[in-house]
C-alpha cells in the first residue's frame, strides 16, 4: 500500500509534503518523492530509500509554487528503484497512485504506437501519459482526467498536477482510499488521514469514481461523468496516532479488516477473465519447468509454514504433483532428497527469515528451480528467487500475519489452478468454476468480519483459560495450527494445534473442564468424524467451540459455542476458517492486556538463524 499526499494553498510545499509524508512511514516503502512547482516549472524529486534520502535532495526553498504531490511507495509492480519511485511524469503531468492499474500493458502498448516512450516498470506512469495525452488532444485538465481514469481497469488512488495549471490540484479514487481535507484558503489530499490530521480535521471521504478538483479555497467533487457531487465534510476526532491505525486499536485489527482488499490485490491481474487463465508474471514458470519437474518441496516458517501445508492439499489433488513441505529450519539438515526435477517454493512474508533463506541456498545447491511467495518485492529471498509471486497484502506491520497468510494462500491456490492447466489436469469449465469460487471470497471475509462481535463475546467467556487445543482433519488440519499460533503468540496461552483424528493417541489425557476445545468442521468425508471427536470430549467435561462452514442442528446442540462462516470449496474454505480464529485471538489477547501487535520475545521477521 503506497502514501499519497498533496496539498494546495499558501503554506510552504515542500513541509507539507514532507511532514505528510514522514505521518506515513508507519506503512513501510521503498521509495519516495514528490512534485511541486518552482518558478513555475513542475519539478519532480524521487529517491529510492527512505524520506531521509529525499530530504539530502532537496534544499530549503526548492519550491516555491502553491501546489504538490508526494509519496512513498510499496514496491508492487517494478522492484524499488529511483525510476519506479513516484511521482510519474509524462510531458507537464505528474502522478502519484495507490492501486493496481490490471490493464496498463494494453495501455501502454497503445501508447506506444503513438510515439510514447516509458521510463518505469511500473503500471503507475501509463496515467500520466494518458493525461498528457488527453490534454495534448485539446482537452481541459479535469477532463484529462476523467478520459484517463475511465480507461483503467483495477484500482486507483491518484493525485495529479500539470504545468499548465500551476493552482489546481486533482485527487480521484477508485477501490483504494483518497481523502481531500479542507483547511482555510488551501486543501490537501491523502490516502490515510495521518498525513494531514496535524493540518486539518475537516475531511471528505472521496467515494468510487469520485475526482476532486482542489484550488486554494474551493473543492469540486464530480463523478468521471462530469456530474457534480456533493460529498459532506465530517470532523476527524482521532489523534495522530489513532490515525496511524485509521481508528483500529491495534495494526493487527486493522490488518484482519484490510484482508477483503488485500485479497482482491492478490487476486487482480493474476485472471484473465476472457480466456479465464490464471497469469503469474514474474514466478518464470514456463511450460519447460512444468515439463521436467517430478516433484515439488514447500519451504516456510511458522505462519508461512502454516500456508505451505494448505499448498501440499491444493497442488497434490489438482496437479497430481507429490508436493512435500517443509520446515526451513529443518530442511537443510536432513540431506534432502531434492534435484533439478524438484520445483521447490519458499514462503515468506518479510523474504528475509534466515532459516527459508538457508533452505532456498540448499535447494539452489542441490539444483532444484527456485520461486518464492513473498510479500516484501526485491527482499534477500526475492533476489535469490528465479521467479516471484508477490502477495500484495501491502505492509504488514503487526507481528502476528494475518492478511499476509490469507494471501500466501490464496497465491498457492492461483499457482495450482495455473500448474493444473500447465500439466493438463484440469477442464478450462473446471478452472472457470475454481476461479468463480475464488474471487467470491473477499466478499465472503467481510460477512465473517461482521461477525466481530459474536466472537468477542465468545472471547470473553474463555478469556480465563490458560490451555487450548486446535483440532481439524485433513486440509482443516493446517488451519488448526494457525488457529493456534495466533492464539499462542498474541495471548500467551498455551495452544495447541492437533490433527483431530490423533487425540485417542495422546492429547485426549488433557481433556477436562479447564481445556477448552477449538474444533472446525466443514462438510466432507471426515465430518461425521469430527462428531464424534467432539462427543468424546463433550463426555470427559470439554467445552468446545466450533468453527464451521454449515448449519447442523446435531452440532449447535453437541457444543457450547458456534460459529458458522459462508462455505466454499475445500480448499477456499481454509482461508474463511482463519478468519474467526484471528478475530478470536485478537480478543482474547487484547482482554488479557498483552502487547498485541508486538508480543513479548517475538520479531515481525526472523533474520538470523
Ligand atoms: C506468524 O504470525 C509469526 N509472526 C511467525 O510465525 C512468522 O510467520 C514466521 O516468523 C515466518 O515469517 P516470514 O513469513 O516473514 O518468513
Amino acid at each position: 500500500m503506497c502514501g499519497i499526499v498533496g496539498y494546495v494553498g499558501n503554506r510552504n510545499v515542500q513541509e507539507v509534503l514532507l511532514n505528510g509524508l514522514r505521518r506515513l512511514e508507519y506503512r513501510g516503502y521503498d521509495s519516495a518523492g514528490i512534485a511541486a512547482f518552482h518558478k513555475g516549472t513542475l519539478t519532480i524529486v524521487r529517491t529510492e530509500g527512505k524520506i531521509k534520502e529525499l530530504e539530502k535532495k532537496l534544499q530549503v526553498g526548492s519550491f516555491d509554487g502553491k501546489v504538490g504531490i508526494g509519496h512513498t511507495r510499496w514496491a508492487t509492480h517494478g522492484r524499488p528503484s529511483e525510476a519506479n519511485a513516484h511521482p510519474h511524469f509524462y510531458g507537464n503531468v505528474a502522478v502519484v497512485h495507490n492501486g493496481i492499474i490490471e490493464n496498463y500493458r494494453a495501455l501502454k502498448a497503445m501508447l506506444e504506437e503513438k510515439d510514447h516512450t516509458f521510463n518505469s516498470e511500473t503500471d503507475t506512469e501509463v496515467i500520466s501519459h494518458l493525461i498528457h495525452q488527453f490534454i495534448s488532444e485539446g482537452c481541459g485538465f479535469e477532463t484529462a482526467v476523467q478520459e484517463a481514469l475511465k480507461l483503467l481497469e483495477g484500482s486507483y488512488a491518484v493525485g495529479v498536477v500539470c504545468e499548465q495549471f500551476p493552482n489546481v490540484l486533482i485527487a480521484a479514487r477508485k477501490e483504494s482510499p483518497m481523502i481531500i481535507g479542507k483547511g482555510d484558503g488551501e486543501c490537501f489530499i491523502a490516502s490515510d488521514i495521518a498525513a494531514i490530521l496535524h493540518y486539518t480535521k475537516t475531511v471528505l471521504f472521496l467515494e468510487d469514481g469520485d475526482i476532486g478538483v482542489c484550488s486554494a479555497g474551493d473543492v469540486k467533487i464530480a463523478t468521471l461523468e462530469g456530474e457534480a457531487i456533493r460529498r459532506e465534510p465530517k470532523t476527524i476526532s482521532w489523534n495522530p496516532v489513532m490515525a496511524e491505525k485509521e481508528g483500529f486499536k491495534h495494526f493487527m485489527l486493522k490488518e484482519i479488516f484490510e484482508q477483503p482488499r488485500a485479497l482482491t490485490d492478490t487476486i487482480r491481474s493474476r485472471i484473465e477473465k476472457t480466456r479465464g487463465e490464471v497469469v503469474l508474471d514474474q514466478s518464470n514458470l514456463s511450460q519447460e519447468v512444468f515439463d521436467r519437474i517430478e516433484n515439488i518441496c514447500i519451504v516456510g516458517c511458522g505462519t508461512s509454514w502454516h500456508a505451505g501445508l494448505l499448498g501440499k492439499f491444493m497442488i497434490e489433488a489438482l496437479c497430481s504433483l507429490p508436493v512435500e513441505v517443509d520446515l526451513g529450519s529443518e530442511f537443510r539438515y536432513r540431506d534432502p532428497l531434492v534435484s533439478d526435477k524438484t520445483l521447490m517454493i519458499f514462503i515468506s512474508q518479510s523474504g528475509e527469515t534466515a532459516d527459508t533463506l538457508a533452505a532456498l541456498r540448499e535447494g539452489k545447491r542441490k539444483g532444484a528451480r527456485l520461486i518464492s511467495v513473498c510479500n516484501v518485492m526485491d527482499s534477500s529471498l526475492v533476489r535469490e528467487s528465479e521467479g516471484v509471486i508477490y502477495t500484495r497484502s501491502g505492509p504488514e506491520i503487526g507481528v502476528a500475519s494475518t492478511k499476509a497468510f490469507t494471501c500466501q494462500v490464496v497465491v498457492l491456490y492461483l499457482f495450482a489452478l495455473y500448474c493444473a492447466r500447465m500439466r493438463n489436469r484440469l477442464s478450462s469449465q473446471e478452472l472457470s468454476t475454481l476461479i468463480d469460487d475464488l474471487v467470491k471470497v473477499p466478499h465472503q471475509v467481510e460477512e465473517i468480519l461482521a461477525q466481530e462481535n459474536l466472537i468477542k463475546e465468545i472471547g470473553k467467556r474463555y478469556v480465563g483459560f490458560n490451555n487450548f487445543l486446535y483440532l481439524g482433519r485433513g486440509i482443516n488440519y493446517p488451519i488448526a495450527l494457525e488457529g493456534a499460533l495466533k492464539l499462542k503468540e498474541i495471548s500467551y496461552i498455551h495452544a495447541e494445534g492437533y490433527p483431530a483424528g490423533e487425540m485417542k493417541h495422546g492429547p485426549i489425557a488433557l481433556i477436562d473442564e479447564n481445556t477448552p476445545t477449538v474444533v472446525l468442521l466443514t462438510k466432507g468425508r471426515a465430518y461425521e468424524k469430527m462428531l464424534g471427536n467432539i462427543e468424546e470430549i463433550k463426555a470427559r467435561d470439554g467445552k468446545v467451540i466450533a468453527f464451521t462452514s454449515f448449519h447442523d442442528p446435531r452440532l449447535q446442540e453437541e457444543v457450547d459455542e458456534v460459529i458458522t462462516i459462508p462455505s466454499s470449496n475445500a480448499y477456499l474454505t481454509s482461508i474463511l476458517l482463519t478468519i474467526p480464529l484471528q478475530l478470536f485471538a485478537y480478543h482474547v489477547a487484547v482482554m488479557r492486556g498483552t502487547d498485541v501487535d508486538q508480543p513479548r520475545n517475538l520479531a515481525k521477521s526472523v533474520t538470523v538463524e
